[in-house]
């Protein structure tokens, strides 16, 4: 059944995906040894024009670009067998919002996305209660209007919309490949161990994730470069997540009345628990909109590690704990497997916001770019994971034709891995219960921001506004702002205020 839907997706994928970009052809430098055989006992040689490591949406997104801009022979490598395996630990939604779709736009690739996905416009989020309050559907109170265009699609279907477009533009996507040799090639090139042959290439690009292989091979290569994360402190980071699989479609029973009501793949929904005190019971279960009705859907479930969803290690005691807590989902919601393989399933942590310093270099001859989670990486707090990976690939994209590719790449993009670590810090951390107190406190400071801000607005020129009191920086981020700005925008009103605090202080004791 699995490969049959992949065959379908391959199939309407050609029909919904907008016709490539023309290719501008081009013969990329290429090492100079014509010797095939490296050796005896050694792998055969395949020269290409560039090798991208890793095809998460950022290796796939930088396959195409790639292509666009007149690369031949581009291969792509990735470890796991297919390029939109569903992955119950990795089946989240991605909102790709205003940034990551400035590169879909760019390389045509919109609409196909918004084919396999649903529109954020109109965003309404479904209340299925516990007790007698029912089932009713209420707006999100933070909506952003800039956001209305941006497009919920799972993980998967992202995946599989961009492999799609990659091969059909002629990038090389070889699945099944673990890369762990890297070697800097007599020539100049580099070298990549792949199976029984040995790619030799003059551009790298790793988007291998958070634990990079290729910033491992870079920091290596150049040990007085900085390729070593930077980690910050964040209340999301370590968090505990698993994901709950529920069916695309299921009954849930309306408590007001005790009537049936089907849910729609479509709608989003959340699904709160009987304890209502925060303790270590209360529990909010999250499904957000997903276009495809035969893709199952995935419940987000992410709390402190004292959460006790965590103590349940048999299918039988998670079905007790969701018994007890969601008397609203009737046991058929959830099945028995699904019980069984949250138990058993290996917990995620959040990772710290980090962000590594340099993103580009070049060893021997070739060019070597990061991007992605290699560059920086951070709990989903603003969704900014996948729409900052096509930033870098769209950065990538517009220097490399440039002769100082590798120093533009940096200029850009290594300022910007700093500020959106930094940004994700800040920007709306208390969303998973782990703290009342903090999160009414960062709810306060919310608050006030945003109607200092409106005041502003009112008061001063729209540019002056911005400096004396910025929207919350959440906001600008998902508006889809330049991350150094927002940044920079926050850093200087913490610090305005911080004086006015000292001043007002210093007036009451004088
Ligand atoms: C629970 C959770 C929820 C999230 N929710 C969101 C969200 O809502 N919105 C959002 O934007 N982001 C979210 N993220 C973050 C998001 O997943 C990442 O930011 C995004 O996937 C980064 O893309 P990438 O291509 O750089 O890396 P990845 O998606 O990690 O892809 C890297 C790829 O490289 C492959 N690879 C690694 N090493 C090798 C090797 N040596 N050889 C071959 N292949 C290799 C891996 O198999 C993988 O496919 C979430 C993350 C988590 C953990
Ligand atoms: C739940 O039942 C109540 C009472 O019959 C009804 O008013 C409400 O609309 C129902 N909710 C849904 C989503 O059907």
């Amino acid at each position: 059944m699995h490969a049959m839907r992949a065959f379908v997706v391959v199939c309407t994928a050609h029909a919904l995906i907008a016709p490539p970009v023309r290719l501008r052809e081009r013969t990329a430098p290429r090492a100079t040894s014509g010797d095939y055989l490296a050796g005896l006992g050694q792998s055969t040689i395949e020269e290409v024009d560039a090798v991208v490591i890793g095809c998460g949406p950022a290796g796939l997104a930088a396959a195409v670009e790639l292509k666009r801009r007149g690369f031949d022979r581009v291969v792509a490598l990735e470890r796991r067998e297919a390029p939109d395996e569903f992955e119950v630990a990795k089946a989240y939604l991605y909102l790709v919002d205003r940034r990551g779709q400035r590169w879909t736009d760019a390389v045509g690739a919109t609409d196909g996305i918004r084919a396999r996905g649903v529109s954020n416009e109109g965003f309404s989020l479904t209340r299925i209660y516990p007790d007698e309050k029912g089932i009713f559907p209420t707006k999100p109170v933070l909506a952003r209007p800039g956001a209305a265009q941006a497009v919920w699609i799972p993980r998967a279907s992202l995946l599989a919309a961009l492999a799609e477009r990659a091969a059909h533009d002629g990038a090389d996507l070889r699945f099944g490949v673990s890369v762990d040799g890297l070697r800097a090639a007599d020539d100049g090139a580099v070298d990549i161990a792949c199976g029984a042959t040995t790619l030799r290439t003059p551009l790298v690009v790793g988007a291998d994730g958070a634990r990079s292989r290729v910033r491992d091979f870079l920091a290596k290569e150049l040990p007085a470069s900085s390729f070593e994360p930077r980690e910050l402190a964040s209340p999301s980071a370590g968090l505990t997540y698993k994901m709950l699989q529920v069916p695309p479609s299921f009954d849930v029973t309306n408590k007001t009345d005790g009537s049936s009501f089907t849910t729609r793949s479509r709608d989003a929904y959340t699904v709160p628990s009987r304890s209502t005190k925060p303790n270590t019971r209360r529990l909010r279960l999250g499904l957000l909109p997903s276009r495809d009705p035969e893709l199952p859907r995935t419940a987000n479930i992410i709390r402190p590690a004292n959460h006790e969803i965590w103590g349940c290690a048999t299918g039988a005691e998670v079905r007790e704990f969701l018994r007890s807590e969601f008397p609203q989902l009737p046991d058929a919601v959830v099945s028995d497997e699904a019980c069984e393989a949250f138990a058993i399933a290996e917990p995620g942590a959040f990772p710290s916001p980090q962000y590594v310093e340099t993103v580009a270099a070049t060893v021997g001859a070739a060019r070597c770019f990061l991007v992605g989670d290699a560059i920086h990486a951070f709990p989903p707090d603003l969704g900014q994971g996948v729409n900052a990976a096509l930033e870098d690939v769209k950065t990538l994209g517009d220097v490399l034709d440039d002769q100082n590719a590798v120093a533009a790449y940096q200029a850009a993009r290594a300022p910007a891995a700093k500020a959106i670590a930094h940004l994700v810090q800040r920007g709306f951390p208390y969303q998973y219960d782990q703290s009342v107190w903090r999160q009414r406190l960062f709810t306060v400071g919310l608050v006030g921001r945003v109607a200092a801000n409106a005041l502003a607005a009112k008061l001063l020129p729209e540019k002056i506004a911005k400096r004396v009191a910025p929207p919350p920086a959440a906001f600008s981020v998902i508006d889809g702002e330049d991350y150094v700005g927002v940044w920079k925008h926050i850093k200087r009103a913490t610090r305005a205020t911080a004086a006015l605090a000292v001043a007002v202080l210093a007036r009451a004791v004088i």
